[in-house]
């Protein structure tokens, strides 16, 4: 199965990810000795750091394919944006800045601040979903206002979201009650799509095979290939089904019971 990456922050010289062509080169190695095919490139747009507009994004990704093409790696890149949730996002919306995931302008990677779910995002989600637009929310296993009430997610997903999980989060990367949070997300079936979300080869790398192989075991190997056609199908703009979310907190715990 070649593997699809929706977030990733891998186009050189953008933002906190790879510092330059010669780094953003070895990740993009890095991602196909992972499996990986088809990169959404996502750096932070309007969060209170960066600002990567749609214009310079496009310029900038067909220069990387480029460099991609002449340095023999086999990885197709897309440009995209990780959108920060700020109350002037309709703004952009509304003014062309913004990247969405697929080229119909369907699916928009959303980033909610870390901190929390603030008051009004649901009807920030309300402004977008009426007009076509589906959020797809990045990371919320690691928001700890998902984090306090997992429920919330739940809500967000019936409200018409979509979201992606951080392969990384999967494998322990950011601790223990991370991890459990992904897993009960994936056990209530509100989990669509892993993504790397790398930045370099230290803590934020793209470990997108290993958790495809832990979700194979833990899972089977339905739901890893189901994980890949949503991915595939947002970068299309094709529907994704969530007919059969469940809340976080009706995931059964699993029990183990010792052999004595
Ligand atoms: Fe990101």
């Amino acid at each position: 199965m070649k593997l699809i990456d929706l977030h990733c922050h891998i186009l050189p010289g953008v933002d906190d990810g790879a510092k330059d062509q010669t780094m953003a080169l070895k990740l993009a190695q890095a991602a196909v000795e992972q499996g990986i095919s088809h990169i959404l490139l996502t750096p932070h747009h309007m969060d209170s750091h960066y600002l990567n507009h749609k214009k310079d994004v496009i310029e900038k990704t067909a220069l990387f394919q480029r460099a991609l093409v002449s340095e023999g790696i086999p990885l197709k890149v897309f440009p995209g944006q990780e959108v920060h949730l700020t109350g002037n996002l309709l703004d952009a919306v509304l003014t062309n800045d913004i990247l969405f995931m697929d080229a119909g302008n369907r699916y928009l990677l959303l980033e909610f601040p870390h901190n929390e779910v603030p008051e009004y995002a649901e009807d920030m989600v309300f402004e977008l979903t009426s007009r076509g637009i589906t959020p797809v929310i990045a990371h919320p296993e690691r928001n700890l206002g998902f984090q306090k009430k997992p429920d919330k997610l739940y809500d967000f997903v019936k409200m018409g979201c979509l979201t992606q999980l951080t392969s990384s989060s999967y494998m322990g990367v950011f601790g223990d009650k991370v991890q459990e949070l992904t897993e009960k997300i994936i056990k209530a079936n509100l989990g669509f799509a892993f993504a790397s979300d790398a930045h370099n080869f230290e803590g934020r790398r793209f470990m997108m095979k290993e958790a495809f192989e832990k979700l194979v075991e833990r899972e089977g190997s339905a739901v890893a290939e189901q994980f890949n056609l949503n991915a595939k199908n947002i970068l299309n703009g094709e529907d994704v089904d969530t007919s059969d979310v469940k809340r976080v907190s009706n995931v059964k715990r699993k029990r183990f019971f010792g052999l004595f």
